[in-house]
């Protein structure tokens, strides 16, 4: 007999940036200038993305288009890359996320890809710490504690262990 499991999503819903704590206004601010500087001639969809690390750092990153369209790297990955790289004994702690098309900030809360997704559940694995996501839109902004909220059910190291 089969049973049916209800997998439960938690966030939290605000309406402006003004409800935020100034923590996360500010690293909003930051993934607001990292999109200024994406490279995205072929979508003209522009994403930043902010990470705030343990020792209060904020590292940017945005999105990388190339003529050869699967080349591009999305603006979360190149966050979390340059984070590695260049600070790699820290803990990723929050991220920030916004995207416009044109000048225009998307109304919905910007929702980050599939990959993207396990990339930072990748950081939360490694790291043992959950990782607080801001995600951006005209309309509303979520908060969302952990990527098991946004990813459940992903895969893991665990299940490459013996
Ligand atoms: N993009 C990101 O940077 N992050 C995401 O999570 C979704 C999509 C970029 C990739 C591409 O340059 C553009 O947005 C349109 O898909």
């Amino acid at each position: 007999m089969s049973r049916e499991k209800i997998i439960k999503l938690i966030l939290k819903e605000y309406s402006n940036q003004e409800e935020l704590s100034k923590e996360d206004q500010d690293l909003l601010g930051e993934a607001v200038k990292a999109s200024r500087n994406a490279y995205s001639p072929y979508s003209d969809f522009s994403v930043g993305a902010a990470l705030r690390l343990d020792t209060g750092q904020v590292v940017r990153g945005n999105n990388r288009e190339n003529a050869s369209y699967p080349v591009s790297i999305c603006a979360e990955h190149n966050a979390v890359a340059y984070a590695g790289a260049n600070y790699p004994e820290s803990v990723i702690t929050s991220i920030a996320i916004c995207a416009r098309k044109g000048e225009d900030f998307t109304v919905d809360p910007v929702s980050p890809c599939g990959k993207c997704r396990q990339v930072l559940a990748e950081e939360e694995d490694r790291s043992g710490r959950k990782i607080r996501i801001i995600l951006y839109g005209e309309s509303r902004i979520y908060v969302i504690d952990g990527i098991d909220n946004l990813l459940p059910l992903h895969f893991s190291s665990s299940v490459l262990r013996r």
